[in-house]
């Protein structure tokens, strides 16, 4: 259609850059493009020269040999969380540990924001774009809308709150983690709630709840109601899960009912002297 006139503007390109994006693919991994059809054949003894069009430049990180996230992993992302003793020291063996995926397309590793002394941490699901590029959870949309439902409560996110992820590293155009992924991760948030030990924890969302405290239920029969999180040394923290604020902001006639929750998390919090 638009090949035959080389200074036609090009629709069919913008059509396809526009499609990806509506897609989530919003990343270039390498410069040039890698012709998987070249490498295959070439791999099978055919005679047809790869078509690589140029040297690839390095990913954002390179990925080792065996990144393949398995069982494994999550043994060892278990052990060496065991081994944190501060919050330092657990982002560095975050910052060394390679075996998720989901760091090697990730520009940098989101541990946390916030005040780690504050009464009351916040965990999220994993980053998003605004996130990944700043480094710091809950910056985009979301992380907005959630500064005003602090500030509605009288808490001010930098010095009265602590926030982090299940996640540390962004998933691929936002795609959900797979249950491995999350395994894998799931120590290192347990430990990062255990080493901050703040008096009231708030789960955001279905999959921060399904890994901080074992629900099975869905967020919108769980939220509102207390349930305690209970660390690896036995410390009991009580906990609140709430509704996503991304998902309030697709669903604002649900806001009152995180209202209802901040308003029940304010009190808790007056109560325990926070
Ligand atoms: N959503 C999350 O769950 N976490 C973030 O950091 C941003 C958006």
């Amino acid at each position: 259609m638009s090949s035959a006139d080389p200074k036609a503007p090009q629709p069919d390109l913008a059509d396809l850059i526009r499609f990806y994006a509506e897609a989530g693919v919003d990343e270039a991994l390498d410069d040039a493009p890698a012709d998987r059809f070249a490498e295959a054949a070439s791999a099978q003894g055919s005679r047809t020269p790869p078509q690589r069009q140029a040297a690839p430049s390095p990913s954002p990180r390179s990925a080792p040999a065996l990144s393949v996230p398995d069982e494994a992993q999550a043994a060892k992302a278990r052990e060496l969380a065991r081994q944190a003793r501060t919050l330092e020291e657990l982002r560095d063996i975050l910052d060394g540990f390679d075996g998720c995926n989901l760091k090697f397309t990730a520009k940098q590793t989101v541990f946390s924001d916030g005040n780690p002394r504050a009464p009351l941490m916040l965990v999220g699901e994993a980053p998003g774009r605004d996130e990944d590029i700043k480094g710091k959870p809950f910056v985009g949309r979301s992380g907005q809308l959630l500064d005003r439902m602090l500030a509605a409560i009288g808490i001010e996110r930098a010095s009265g709150a602590y926030i982090a992820n299940v996640i540390p590293w962004r998933p691929p155009g936002n795609r959900t983690p797979t249950p491995l992924e999350t395994e894998i991760c799931r120590p290192f948030i347990k430990r990062q709630i255990e080493l901050v030990n703040p008096r009231v924890l708030v789960t955001l969302g279905g999959p921060s709840a399904k890994v901080v405290l074992n629900a099975t239920d869905g967020v919108l029969k769980l939220r509102g109601k207390w349930q305690a999180h209970t660390t690896a040394s036995g410390v009991e923290i009580p906990a609140m899960p709430t509704l996503h604020p991304a998902y309030l902001l697709r669903n604002p006639a649900h806001k009152k009912l995180a209202w209802r929750d901040f308003l029940e998390i304010r009190a808790k919090l007056d109560t325990l002297g926070g």
